[in-house]
């Protein structure tokens, strides 16, 4: 079995991002910029937001970080956007999710500019990664991808099983997968024999936030297997995947922490610089 090193490959490319920003300010004059807004004090939110900034910093972003109070309104936020959104020193915006309940998250995320959504959230940037067209892809399935192509660089005709079918995770990795061939079945809770379609596969993403919901003898012995999970349990973070008996049988597993995480931080300072590049054109 192989681990799968999420840190190593994060380091990897922020120190090939932190080249290319010192390539585009040569170029340019500049360097892109990326703007988080955080709402309320959740503590995860509040420490991801943290490593975000960290890692803008490290490779020589431009990083800012909006803090409003739980109560703000919807309308300050809105537009506070909208003047992110004509501020030419912003590459990049992200809203921190989840938001308090008053603040509807659609109106959020469409007030972006598409062309700014580093989350790959709008739905423009969701049309256009399901046609095939160039657009920002939600940072943690292209932080997967990207660990799935180093270690298996040709994935022309392999049977992927991706668990869960959310929008930040399981349908983008969906779009991913089959943009390089694979033969792509989507699961979710409602699925009739899960282990059944995943002893199938030669590629599992777990995507679905069951604490170690994937077990040992539901993998195959060559296949690869990405946990996206980060489940709080009594015996601290797990995955979705029971790391112990997979790892017995698996070619290849993430492990979790240190899998996956490192990569979704490391992607959004690479569509933050994808941004910038396209909007010098
Ligand atoms: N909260 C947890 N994951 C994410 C993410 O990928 N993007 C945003 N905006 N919020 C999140």
């Amino acid at each position: 079995m192989i681990l799968i090193d999420g840190k190593k490959a994060a380091a990897e490319l922020r120190a090939e991002l932190k080249q290319e920003v010192t390539e585009l300010r040569e170029k340019h004059n500049k360097v892109p910029g990326l703007t988080v807004i955080l709402i309320g004090d959740l503590t995860p939110s509040q420490i991801y937001v943290r490593n975000k900034e960290k890692s803008a910093n490290e490779v020589g972003l431009k990083s800012e970080v909006i803090k409003y109070p739980e109560s703000v309104e919807e309308k300050t936020v809105l537009d506070k956007i909208k003047e992110l959104n004509s501020d030419e020193t912003v590459s990049g915006i992200l809203v921190q999710l989840p938001l308090p309940k008053h603040i509807n998250k659609q109106k959020v995320i469409e007030t972006i500019d598409p062309s700014k959504d580093v989350d790959g959230f709008h739905p423009m940037n969701v049309g256009n990664l399901s046609s095939g067209y160039e657009s920002s892809v939600p940072c943690t399935p292209l932080g997967c991808y990207l660990l799935i192509k180093k270690f298996e660089p040709n994935l022309n005709g392999k049977k992927a099983v991706v668990v869960g079918r959310s929008n930040l995770n399981g349908k983008p990795m969906t779009q991913l997968l089959l943009k390089e061939n694979c033969t792509v079945t989507i699961t979710h809770s409602k699925t009739k024999d899960l282990k059944a379609e995943c002893l199938e596969a030669d590629i599992i993403v777990a995507a679905v936030g069951i604490p170690e919901l994937v077990r040992g003898d539901w993998v195959k012995k060559d296949a690869i297997v990405i946990d996206v999970g980060i489940n709080k349990t009594d015996k601290g973070i797990v995955g979705d995947v029971h790391f112990d008996e997979v790892s017995k049988n698996a070619k290849a597993i993430t492990p979790v922490p240190g899998g996956v995480g490192p990569m979704t931080i490391a992607c959004l300072l690479k569509n933050t610089i994808d941004c910038f590049k396209r909007s010098q054109i």
